[in-house]
């Protein structure tokens, strides 16, 4: 499936996470008022914690949010190196979010059991609200990397576990390209001269990996306007 994609250009990081946190707020707020709930999957690497950062001081009903996680890196849980770390670090630990409502990957008992836990998870978990995601600088988006099996197809797995990923550390866990795109609004994170090549691409319609996650509403992308 080809999907919309609607560039968003921004200033920098700052002006990024100021509309990210703008977006994020108002289809929580949507998806409270229609629905009871809100169900957000986060982006790992750096480019989100300036994002994060701003939800700490988000006048929201926090009770309502659920969290999931588009990948998780294979080290111990308390590593400074998982996008659960970084998340509650910078957001999470902060606000009165329930723990149960925090749906971290168990990426400490390695790829292939923690996604065969996280499919388990998401078993019970239908389209998600809002889905964030980065750009790596080869096109990948999670931990879905050129060459590698991004699980496309319609009867693709919700999560993969990830062996030789070229990004450290080698083991992940990733939502596949089909269950990323399950979701009512998808917003990508984009900024650093080192993803020029990859937004060139992108919107050159060579293809990468953030390029299938296909959603019926399209997609939007928060790009620095340095990278257009
Ligand atoms: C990870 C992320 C990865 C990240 C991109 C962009 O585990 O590293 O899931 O997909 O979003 O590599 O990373 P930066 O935001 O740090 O540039």
């Amino acid at each position: 499936m080809t999907t919309t994609v609607r560039w968003h250009a921004v200033a920098d990081l700052a002006d990024l996470a100021r509309q990210a946190n703008t977006q994020i707020l108002a289809i929580a707020e949507e998806a409270i008022a229609e629905r009871g709930h809100f169900s957000i999957v986060l982006a790992g690497g750096d480019t989100p914690r300036p994002i994060y950062r701003r939800l700490r001081g988000a006048f929201t009903d926090w009770k309502r949010w659920d969290i999931y996680f588009g990948d998780e890196r294979c080290l111990p849980a308390d590593d400074s190196g998982r996008n659960s770390h970084m998340a509650s670090s910078e957001w999470l630990d902060h606000v009165a979010l329930a723990p149960s409502r925090i749906h971290r990957i168990a990426a400490e008992q390695g790829a292939q059991a923690a996604a065969a836990a996280y499919a388990q998870t998401l078993s019970s978990v239908g389209a998600f609200d809002m889905v964030l995601l980065g750009l790596g600088e080869d096109g990948h988006t999670a931990s879905l990397f050129p060459g590698h099996d991004l699980g496309l197809g319609p009867d693709a797995p919700d999560v993969l576990a990830v062996h030789d990923a070229p990004k450290p550390p080698p083991e992940r866990i990733s939502l596949s390209a089909a269950r990323l795109g399950r979701a009512r609004r998808v917003l990508f994170l984009v900024a650093g001269s080192s993803k020029r090549q990859a937004v060139a691409d992108w919107r050159a319609g060579v293809p990468i990996p953030a390029s299938t996650i296909a959603s019926s509403g399209g997609v939007d992308v928060l790009v620095e306007a340095s990278l257009l």
